[in-house]
């Protein structure tokens, strides 16, 4: 990739306050009408993309193979499906990304391959103990590795499959077309860096370890995160660093808090890794109304080294998967969100976000600011931006894996084929219907979900508390209420979250932030100081809020006459007062009180929450110049104004005419350099009026926006 293309930050820790978006190039857009997405199709949709805000895309596998685990068989670790196109147009695709700032992660598979991939076929052939043979693992008996658990329990009854071929056992810890390979073997491990190093060397920016727990077999134990698969995760995080910059490797490690986080290793394994355990418990929370579920497994999590992070996740490809629950948690969730067995498979749930929220918007919001909230980088799988449904009579995972829903068209437009050559049939089922979910219809309605997910985005990326900091539970007296604190060095967000079907209040102990005043981020509403004493909130049902903490000192109306002096760099113009640096001063500190005393502001007495300078332009007459600058007044709790200011330079030897005749709070202290002068509303004073009046008749077309024009 050549870097001019790029606009990605030169950040080893981009990962960190990403919000990464998952998706299946099959599922996503059809540009060839053959009924299976592709990576030009995918390409098209970058736009979509972008304006969801999501910052990296993670691919599900997209390498030739027999689809047997939908890619995750392998038969071919350096091309691309011939039916999702080339590696050329996968070029494009990531050209294009990263053009647009977006990183891509894709699909690592080390554990195993398909039963069709050369390997595995030299290796069935090959002769006993040779390196060709050891590339998988092999045994006279099934009797090996007994402790090892079966994960695909509702197909397969063992770990291991007779090859009449080689004449013995290969170990599968999935499917038994995926043979395991084997670790043990340098040659094995050496292929992985060079598959490692292809996809790194075209620009990838992350991978995804799949099944990383189970690189390696011994007996007596139960074959998970061996000791030597964290070295061999040493050794390839080595590899990488050594020959590419700020990339990642994201460890999917089905496993409980510790052994997930060894994953970390000490900062030298992988850099994410999936926080699987919060995800049911944060299902089980909204369906029990308490936040025991959550608070008691962030309890069980270890810190994590400097520089990494948890990835988390409401909903993916796979099954909601109920292996890191107690046997009673798993009951419990089958019970609520699985009736019909029809919706299991495996230990898991296979079902979409919305179905299992049972269609309700406020519980899916509540989920996902629930995921956008708690600590880790957040994933969304594709379509639950729209509340996609799903359909469970498809077999294996399929049921979630159905084609995107773009809009009413043919195939809810993502491709144009026959209905009947569709990789799966969009989903028809009344209350998803694709004529009334898709992205078309919430794109024009601004009350729609995809609207809500985009603006949540959009919020979220404001503060890097949320990526990058601490998370500190704050008590409170009622259960049903989750509140926490995310705190990055001064940033302080406060989440309170109603997890009850029914309105409720919280009294939380704020009183280490007393002084400070909540301000609830979307709104920018400030609620009231908070007190030594206990803070007070009544929420409707799953009700959310976010807040700042603001400090009043940083907040303090600017009254000395320190705030509303300006001083420009030297061999500036006086005119530069409304740009950059000190015009931002200029918009916080002078303006706000400046418009508290003319006569013409019509906002006193509401709460400024922002003033802007739209645009500027001088105007000369006469040696005269002045600065027609329109400034946009927001209100915390009114629709925004339009006013007209204009500004003109006085001296200072100037002033003491001025003095006499007119109020001096019309007029800024302004220094430029070493010349002292002032900055005042030109619409004052006589000497510029006559002028001004002339030159805004001739010119008050400037924009193309309704203006309120206020001259004295
Ligand atoms: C984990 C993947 O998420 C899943 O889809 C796949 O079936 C297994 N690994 C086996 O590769
Ligand atoms: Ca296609």
């Amino acid at each position: 990739m050549r870097l001019k293309d790029s606009v990605l930050e030169d950040n080893p820790h981009w990962y960190r306050d990403a919000v990464i978006y998952q998706v299946h190039i099959k599922a996503f857009a059809d540009s060839n009408a053959d009924g299976i997405g592709d990576f030009r199709g995918l390409t098209g949709k970058l736009d979509y993309l972008q304006q969801l805000g999501v910052t990296a895309l993670w691919l599900l596998p997209f390498y030739p193979s027999p689809q047997r685990d939908d890619g995750y068989d392998i038969a071919d670790y350096y091309d691309v499906n011939p039916n999702y196109n080339t590696l050329r147009e996968f070029k494009q695709f990531l050209r294009a990304a990263h053009r647009r700032g977006l990183r891509v992660i894709t699909e690592l598979v080390l554990n195993h391959t398909s039963d069709q991939h050369p390997w595995f076929q030299r290796a069935r052939k090959a002769k006993q103990g040779s390196a060709h043979r050891d590339f998988y693992v092999w045994s006279d008996t099934p009797e090996k590795y007994r402790d090892a658990r079966i994960i695909f329990r509702d197909f397969e009854s063992s770990n291991w499959t007779w090859d009449p071929v080689a004449k013995a056992n290969y170990w599968h810890r999935f499917y038994s077309h995926q043979p395991d390979l084997n670790f043990d073997n340098p040659k094995v491990q050496a292929e992985m860096l060079k598959v490692i190093d292809f996809w790194m060397g075209l620009g990838v920016d992350g991978v995804r370890l799949d099944a990383v727990p189970y690189l390696y077999e011994r007996e007596g134990t139960n074959c998970e995160n061996l000791p030597e698969t964290h070295t061999f995760l040493k050794k390839l995080r080595a590899h990488l660093d050594e020959r590419f910059k700020n990339r990642l490797l994201l460890s999917e490690a089905n496993q409980w808090p510790e052994d997930a986080a060894a994953y970390f290793g000490d900062g030298d394994e992988s850099n994410m890794a999936f926080h699987f355990p919060l995800m049911p418990r944060m299902f089980m929370a909204i369906e029990m109304e308490d936040r025991f579920p959550i608070v008691d497994i962030l309890d069980q999590t270890p810190a994590i080294p400097e520089g990494c992070q948890w990835a988390i996740f409401l909903r993916n490809h796979d099954e909601l998967t109920l292996e890191m629950v107690t046997d009673e948690e798993r009951d419990y969730m089958y019970r609520v969100y699985a009736a019909d067995p029809r919706a299991r498979i495996n230990l898991g749930i296979r079902r979409r976000l919305a179905p299992l929220m049972k269609n309700n918007r406020r519980k899916i919001e509540l989920m996902n600011v629930l995921l956008f909230s708690m600590p880790g980088t957040p994933i969304i799988y594709y379509g639950d931006e729209i509340g996609m449904g799903d359909n469970y009579y498809l077999g294996d995972r399929n049921g979630v894996r159905t084609p995107m829903q773009w809009n009413q068209d043919r195939n809810a437009g993502f491709s144009q084929s026959s209905p009947q050559r569709l990789f799966l049939p969009v989903i028809i089922e009344a209350e998803y219907h694709y004529e009334s979910i898709n992205v078309e219809n919430q794109e024009r309605n601004p009350s729609s979900l995809l609207w809500w997910m985009r603006r949540t985005i959009a919020m979220r990326k404001n503060f890097k508390a949320f990526g990058c900091g601490s998370l500190e539970i704050l008590p409170s007296d009622n259960p049903k209420v989750l509140t926490f604190i995310r705190s990055h060095k001064d940033e302080k967000i406060l989440v309170v979250i109603n997890l009850s079907r029914f309105t409720q209040t919280v009294t939380v102990d704020l009183s280490r932030y007393a002084g400070m005043f909540p301000e609830e981020v979307f709104s920018r509403n400030r609620f009231p100081i908070i007190q030594e004493s206990r803070y007070h909130f009544t929420m409707g049902q799953y009700d959310y809020f976010w807040f700042v903490l603001r400090s009043t000192e940083a907040r303090r109306e600017p009254c000395d006459e320190e705030y509303l002096k300006l001083k420009l760099a030297e061999g500036h113009p006086w005119w530069d007062v409304v740009n950059g640096k000190a015009g931002e001063r200029f918009c916080s500190f002078v303006l706000p009180l400046y418009l508290q005393r003319v006569f013409w502001f019509c906002g006193k007495g509401r709460v400024i929450s922002q003033i802007t300078i739209l645009e500027s332009c001088q105007l000369k007459q006469n040696d005269q110049l002045f600065l027609l600058t329109f400034i946009k007044v927001a209100y915390t709790e009114w629709d925004p104004e339009v006013y007209l200011l204009p500004l003109a330079w006085i001296s200072n030897e100037r002033l003491q005419n001025v003095k006499e005749r007119y109020p001096l709070e019309i007029i800024t202290p302004l220094s430029l350099g070493d010349i002292d002068g002032f900055l005042c509303d030109a619409a004052y004073f006589e000497e510029f009026r006559e002028l001004l009046m002339k030159m805004i008749h001739e010119r008050t077309k400037v924009t193309g926006e309704p203006v309120l024009i206020w001259l004295a």
